[in-house]
């Protein structure tokens, strides 16, 4: 299925077209537009996926965490992050998505490592079980904040995280940069610089590492990422 890819075009199979692609505060619809993606393709072949998230992995070890850190992927997906992490020796693993069907394929790739995981099917913009998560060590999110069109959802992304990530804790961010398309999957994105997304965390954030990288699609074609790392103080200061 061609357009699955990380594309303008919607899915000919997304149930949801009739009434527009995003549905806000509708977690079922969003969920099931998402699930579209993921269901019907070879994961192979999505436009964001990575044989190895070698950007992301290198600034998570960069982190100098400790093994039994408390990682937390947003949107995840069908991530083969969570793959790598686990051969490496992390052992506190959570994995968020607003798509079952996305983590599904992940748990069915890493077998019997799923039960050292915490999954998650909720949607950032409009968490409910999200609430309940414990301070964690690391947010680390590839490809899932450029979707919040919306300040309101972008306010409550932001929210959580600055909730939930521990004093000297760290957030990974990697987002459409502005040279970047405007929409990916069917939905429109906003673009992000280093600047903005420090301005969306706050003072209580230091960024310590910013950088472009082209991500190659399966299809060949390119997309520009920003990629940033933070550490927040050692205070809970929002
Ligand atoms: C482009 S994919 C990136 C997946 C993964 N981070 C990666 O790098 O392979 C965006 C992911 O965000 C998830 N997503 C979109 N909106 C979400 C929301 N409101 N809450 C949680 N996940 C969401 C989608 O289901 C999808 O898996």
């Amino acid at each position: 299925m061609e357009n699955v890819n990380c594309s303008t075009e919607k899915p000919t199979s997304c149930s949801i077209t009739d009434k527009g692609c995003r549905i806000s505060n509708n977690k079922e619809n969003l969920g099931e537009y998402w699930c579209t993606m993921y269901t019907d393709a070879d994961i192979t072949k999505l436009g964001w996926y990575e044989a190895e998230s070698t950007p992301s992995l290198e600034l998570i070890n960069k982190t100098n965490a400790k093994k039994d850190a408390a990682i937390f992927n947003v949107g995840a997906g069908a991530t083969t992050l969570i793959d790598d992490l686990l051969k490496q020796g992390y052992s506190n693993l959570i994995a968020n998505d607003i798509s079952s069907c996305a983590l599904h394929k992940i748990k069915t790739r890493i077998g019997n490592a799923k039960d050292t995981v915490q999954w998650i099917v909720d949607d950032l913009v409009n968490p409910t079980e999200l609430q309940n998560l414990p301070q964690i060590d690391i947010w680390n999110d590839r490809a899932v904040l450029h979707f919040f069109t919306e300040e309101k959802d972008q306010k409550t992304y932001f929210n959580l995280l600055k909730q939930k990530v521990k004093p000297n804790g760290f957030v990974i961010l990697a987002a459409f940069n502005l040279e970047g398309a405007t929409s990916c999957s069917g939905l429109p994105v906003k673009r992000y610089n280093a600047q903005m997304l420090q301005e969306k965390l706050g003072n209580n954030f230091q960024l310590l590492q910013a950088f472009n990288h082209d991500y190659t699609m399966p299809n060949g074609d390119i997309r520009k990422y920003i990629y940033t790392l933070f550490q927040k103080n050692n205070t809970n200061l929002k």
